[in-house]
């Protein structure tokens, strides 16, 4: 792609004061609503109202085409786009012309606003347009924009700066475009040469020049190279691999029921630094006789290279359910015939392998020497807490102090002072007319808004966490008041707080 125009693209962007803020002013948040429900009425009307009052503003003008997928005629994009032109942004694939006056967009491109741990910005992402735009189903080889699962994953990035990292499978470029904020070096790959075609001209309209793109299947445009951090939003959905079902480049890896996802779990550590950490979604399928994380339990025992790993489940859903989600994701609707033929190829495909259910979740590998690697995983289902600037800080947090604790022996710990969280509160519910609760839980507010039950000694352990007195003088506190023996005490209460401070509820005090 012609860099030059992609610079002349970014200073009428810039000039038109495209950004998340004005667009959504453009239309109001009720039709900011209805696009995420594919409804675009609300805001054509809205910008139809607009044109009354305030004449074609660039900035609407940008919209209606890049956003709602509408055509627009020459004027409004010369006004819209005054250094580029029309003529420059057919040139850069931006634009298609269908009569002498009119052009209509070929790409989806908006604004996307962010915040992490270490600040905030905006970028502008282009990728393909989607179906509102096109007015029929996607192509097999659609470039996805931002979607959830773009910026779930993009939310849990940890944080600290490395020297290297790996996006696989980089779409329009976003995770490469987040990894760059935290690492002098990145490295995005995919199978797909109109994907990186789109992710490099996102990276140069957003000035960022620390990317490098390479075509390839899976590792293989990296083999014999390890990186400090690998982030992946594979293709990881599960697809009947037979005729007539539709593969999506930037869903399908191709490979039967979960098979994607494993190979990401088995060869990720081999492309690892020591210490380094590999973060990707995937789905896992629960088969009759097996649990869902019991097969990924297996899979990371199968990684080539000894890691920590730590998987967050975040939900289940049926194969019914699961079929339903990714069949309207590729733009058929229920109730035709096309969405119950393919329908009953799903279950028929998840049927061969008695699946009963496909669990969803967030995977964190980290290279490890220790013999006593981390196995954590664990369902957590429902919302996560309020995490303003992303979830990853948090589950830094949590790992550097997993990391802490795992180090000091018992003897060790009683001797360290900790701090209760600022974001955990303590919920008590009573018996009406009762005078001691019959139940306690400690609630975190942010990070993964976990709630974890107490009882009273664990209670009065935690609320007496100021960080002033050591862990061992508050259990010999509590062991006086409640008449038991101290050593007794500590060695129920000790492993119960090794788990609040892995939960980043509990914290080192510094
Ligand atoms: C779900 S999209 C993720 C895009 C982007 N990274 C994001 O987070 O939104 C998966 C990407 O993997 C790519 N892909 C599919 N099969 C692949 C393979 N065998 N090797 C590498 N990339 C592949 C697709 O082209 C697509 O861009």
């Amino acid at each position: 792609m012609d860099q030059r125009l992609i610079d002349l693209l970014r200073a009428d962007l810039t000039t038109a004061g495209y950004t998340v803020e004005r667009v959504r002013g453009l239309w109001g948040e009720m039709a900011e609503a209805a696009l995420h429900r594919s409804n675009r009425v609300v805001a054509i009307r809205a910008l139809d109202a607009r044109e009354g009052t305030e004449g074609v503003e660039p900035v609407a003008t940008l919209a209606r085409l890049f956003i709602l997928g509408l055509p627009a005629d020459v004027d409004a994009v010369s006004r819209a786009l005054p250094t580029l032109g029309a003529d420059g942004a057919v040139e850069l694939g931006l634009l298609s012309r269908f009569d002498d006056r009119g052009l209509r967009p070929a790409l989806d491109l908006r604004p996307y606003a962010w915040v992490d741990a270490n600040g905030s910005g905006a970028w502008w992402i282009a990728s393909d347009l989607g179906e509102l735009a096109l007015g029929h189903e996607l192509g097999e080889e659609h470039v996805l924009g931002v979607g959830g699962a773009s910026m779930t994953l993009s939310g849990i990035i940890l944080p600290e700066r490395v020297g290297s990292a790996l996006d696989l499978g980089t779409g329009c470029g976003i995770q490469a475009l987040h990894l760059s904020r935290i690492a002098d070096r990145v490295v995005a790959t995919d199978i797909s040469e109109r994907a990186l075609e789109l992710a490099a001209l996102n990276a140069r309209l957003n000035g960022i020049d620390s990317i490098e793109f390479r075509l390839g299947s899976m590792f293989e445009p990296v083999t014999g190279e390890r990186f400090d951090r690998i982030v992946s939003n594979p293709p990881f959905v599960i697809t009947p691999r037979m005729e007539g079902v539709p593969n999506y480049e930037y869903r399908d890896g191709g490979l039967v029921g979960d098979a994607l996802v494993e190979s990401v779990f088995i060869e990720a550590a081999r492309h690892l630094t020591e210490d380094g950490v590999a973060q990707f979604l995937g789905n896992w399928e629960y088969r009759a006789r097996t649990d869902g994380l019991d097969r990924v339990a297996d899979w990371v025992e199968h990684s080539r290279e000894t890691v920590d790993a730590w998987v967050i489940e975040r939900e289940v859903q049926d194969p019914a359910e699961y079929a339903e989600t990714w069949i309207r994701d590729g733009g058929t609707r229920a109730g035709t015939a096309e969405f119950e033929r393919l329908a009953a190829a799903w279950l028929d495909d998840f049927a061969s392998r008695s699946v009963t259910g496909v669990g969803f979740g967030y995977v964190l590998l980290r290279r490890t020497d220790s013999p006593t690697s981390l196995r954590r995983l664990e369902r957590l289902h429902g919302h996560a807490g309020s995490n303003s600037a992303g979830l990853g800080a948090h589950l830094a947090v949590c790992l550097a102090a997993h990391d802490w604790q795992v180090a000091l022996d018992d003897q060790a710990l009683l001797r360290e002072r900790v701090v209760l969280a600022g974001d955990v509160t303590e919920e008590r519910h009573y018996w009406p007319g009762d005078e001691d609760p019959t139940a306690m839980h400690l609630r975190q507010g942010g990070g993964l808004a976990r709630s974890v039950g107490v009882d009273t000694g664990l209670a009065g352990l935690v609320g007496a966490c100021d960080g002033e007195l050591a862990l061992g003088a508050i259990v010999d506190a509590i062991a006086q008041l409640v008449e038991v023996d101290a050593g007794e005490l500590g060695d129920e209460l000790l492993p119960r707080v090794r788990a609040l401070i892995d939960d980043g509820i509990l914290l080192p005090a510094v």
